[in-house]
């Protein structure tokens, strides 16, 4: 059967077709809007809504054409429902339910961040339930227990900002352009350790959750103290303890989570998962560490179709459709 995935949760429209006979991608496009949407610093909701209705038509035609498939080929149709921002995830569900109304074929609603737990997969064989899942992106910081496919139990979280949020906040207040994520941790790359130290909390709490809100804070104290012009070299120093404190935070509590579990295998999934420091500090865990590749770490249509391709028996009569903006994915344990 082939599928079709459509991601249009956030700042991306991604597309994808997915065999799921043979388990493989056979094509799929991506634009992102973060061009767009960095002359505002930070991601505008009705513009993206309004770009994603222009990219969702010529990327399906792109990735049916890049696939050498048609229409007529796709059997199901899966899309985000969810969590994300309401009027993107809407213009995904509207399109992918009109496009399987039009083609008689049925729709299967994905959770968005059950795409990104399952994109390891895309690029690796060798997982074996149950593992430890790590992940990390813009909106949630999430450790869980995955014992199958749609079996998963939350084990700890961040109580307040993600990781990437923190990222991102902590670029911001460093004067780095949107999405800072990324190039901060490129310029923590150039600094060196022990310049600057940054506080790990809740690293000692005697649970899996985290907290990374006073982590931005102690920078932006950090900062003020340095006074008005910093330095290239003092901001990639301050780059480097605050990326160094965020995966210390990580590395401490799925340390402890496979302690508890006795889980051996650990997938980590997100956009933070393509930080370079985090993957090297995961890889010294006593665990087999598995990592999305690059392109599956951020947000796209392959990791949608994948998961659709995995719920084939949810796959219902396309019509009318419901959003998801909050949706949690996991039962707490
Ligand atoms: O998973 P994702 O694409 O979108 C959400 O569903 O949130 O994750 C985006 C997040 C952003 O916060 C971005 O700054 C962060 O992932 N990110 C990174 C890196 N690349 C992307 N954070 C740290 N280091 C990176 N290399
Ligand atoms: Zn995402």
């Amino acid at each position: 059967m082939l599928v079709l995935g459509i991601e249009s949760s956030c700042d991306e429209t991604g597309v994808a077709l997915f065999d799921s006979d043979s388990q493989t991608l056979l094509a799929h496009t991506l634009h992102t809007q973060m061009a767009m949407h960095a002359e505002y610093g930070g991601v505008v909701p009705e513009l993206a809504s309004r770009d994603h209705i222009r990219r969702l038509v010529p990327l399906t035609n792109e990735c049916l054409q890049k696939a050498g498939k048609t229409y007529a080929d796709i059997h199901a149709i899966g899309y985000t429902q969810g969590p994300g921002l309401g009027g993107a995830l809407l213009t995904g569900a509207a399109f992918a339910n009109a496009l399987a109304f039009a083609l008689n074929i049925p729709v299967i609603e994905v959770h968005h961040l059950e795409g990104h737990l399952l994109s390891p997969f895309l690029s690796e064989k060798n997982i074996r339930f149950p593992f430890l899942a790590l992940l990390v992106s813009g909106g949630h910081t999430q450790i869980m227990a995955v014992k199958a496919v749609g079996k998963y139990t939350l084990l700890g979280e961040s109580i307040d900002d993600a990781a990437g949020e923190a990222f991102d906040k902590t670029a911001k207040l460093l004067g780095l352009p949107y999405p800072g994520g990324a190039k901060l941790s490129q310029l923590a790359e150039l600094g060196k350790d022990g310049a600057f130290d940054f506080p790990r909390p809740m690293i000692n709490s005697n649970d899996l959750n985290m907290s990374f809100s006073g982590l931005k804070t102690a920078v932006l104290t950090c900062v003020k103290k340095q006074g008005e012009n910093l330095s290239d070299l003092t901001r990639n120093n301050i780059c480097r303890a605050f990326q160094t404190a965020v995966v210390d935070v990580l590395y401490s509590k799925i340390k402890t989570a496979l302690s508890q579990t006795g889980f051996t295998q650990v997938v980590v999934a997100g956009g933070v998962g393509a930080n370079k420091a985090l993957r090297a500090k995961l890889k010294t865990l006593n665990a087999e560490v598995f990592f999305p590749k690059q392109e599956w770490c951020t947000d796209n249509g392959a990791m949608i179709a994948y998961a659709a391709a995995q719920h084939l028996d949810k796959a219902h009569k396309a019509g009318g459709f419901t959003v998801k903006p909050r949706w949690q994915l996991a039962v707490s344990s």
